[in-house]
């Protein structure tokens, strides 16, 4: 059984190779206004690749489109529904995001620097980790759903606000062990069909696994909406559906290891922009 399944991935992945596509050369500019960096040269620490691209390259034409103009980016709507959250004051304390952050565009270029080390905490925290301290501990509200709903719009709004600048994580100091963590989990191959993500996003990017175009697995575009279930994806929302596909347990939004996946992965695409909330079938 097991040598079957095994057969099956290494035909998924061998088989296509013979129409292997590749990136696409197209640019991307956004409300012909924000110019994004989709491709670039590989951050030093990153071995095994010499180019990164955005998963923007590996889309059809009419997805790639739908995220140059912000009319036609379904994303967007949940943007405009954080922009309504962060104006309203919540729990015990009776403040709302504005009270303390003024305009969303004062977090222009946080994104780019999450997931970091918190001195304050002394954990590495994701942006929805942080936004989810702030509710508890400065507004007395209840904690987002990691993933879900209103976090993962406040991330679209917080990524938005901060397109076009590059992703530039840092991946030593105190946030070193948590980085060295998440690049162990990378490199490791999972369930059933025994894949990596880095079997899949690092040595058969511009391959087609069935019929999807397979792309490095970057997360600058993040969030992302998503034309098959019409909603925003998060990160690890997205990991989970990666490592459910290699037919493994996996762990959970928020858990300690996709934190460290999510610190490692966003290193991955230090240079290029963050491009969020972007558009992907
Ligand atoms: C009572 C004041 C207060 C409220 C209300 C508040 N925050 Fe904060 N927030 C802070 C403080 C203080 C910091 C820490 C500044 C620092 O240490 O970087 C912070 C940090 C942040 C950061 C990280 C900034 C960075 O540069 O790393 C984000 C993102 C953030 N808040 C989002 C939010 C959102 C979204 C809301 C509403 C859901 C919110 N905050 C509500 C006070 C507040
Ligand atoms: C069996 C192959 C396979 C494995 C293993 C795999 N993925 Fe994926 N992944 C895909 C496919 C197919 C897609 C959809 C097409 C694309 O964007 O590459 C995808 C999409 C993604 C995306 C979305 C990229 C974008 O721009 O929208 C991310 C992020 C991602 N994977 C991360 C990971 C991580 C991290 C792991 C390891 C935990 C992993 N993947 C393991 C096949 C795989």
């Amino acid at each position: 059984m097991k040598t079957m399944i095994l057969m099956a991935a290494t035909l998924v992945l061998a088989a296509p190779l013979a129409i292997a596509g590749g990136p696409d050369d197209d640019t991307l500019t956004i409300n012909d206004d924000i110019e994004i960096v989709t491709k670039t040269d590989a951050p030093a620490h990153l071995d095994g690749l010499d180019t990164i691209y955005s998963g923007w390259h590996f889309r059809d034409d009419g997805t790639q489109e739908m995220e140059m103009d912000d009319f036609d980016n379904p994303g967007m709507i949940f943007v405009d529904m954080a922009r309504d959250t962060w104006a309203t004051p919540e729990g015990a304390a009776g403040k709302s995001c504005a009270d303390c952050h003024n305009d969303p565009e004062s977090m222009a270029g946080v994104r780019a620097v999450y997931p970091k080390w918190s001195e304050e905490a002394g954990e590495v925290r994701t942006l929805q980790m942080q936004v989810n301290a702030c509710r508890t501990e400065r507004m007395g509200a209840e904690p987002w759903k990691y993933d879900a709903g209103a976090a993962i719009n406040m991330e679209a709004l917080l990524a938005s606000v901060s397109r076009g600048m590059p992703v530039d994580v840092a991946i030593d100091g105190p946030a070193g062990e948590t980085w060295a963590r998440g690049k162990e989990l990378y490199y490791t191959r999972y369930g059933l069909l025994e894949l990596s993500c880095a079997n899949c996003h690092e040595q058969n990017f511009g391959n087609y696994i069935r019929a999807d175009h397979l792309s490095q697995g970057q997360i600058n575009a993040f969030p992302a909406y998503r034309l098959k279930n019409a909603k925003l994806n998060g990160v690890q929302g997205r990991f989970k559906g990666c490592i459910r596909d290699t037919r493994a347990e996996t762990f959970s939004p928020g858990s300690p290891e996709f934190v460290a996946l999510e610190l490692y992965v966003a290193s991955r695409g230090n240079g290029l922009s963050v491009e969020g909330p972007s558009v992907r079938n």
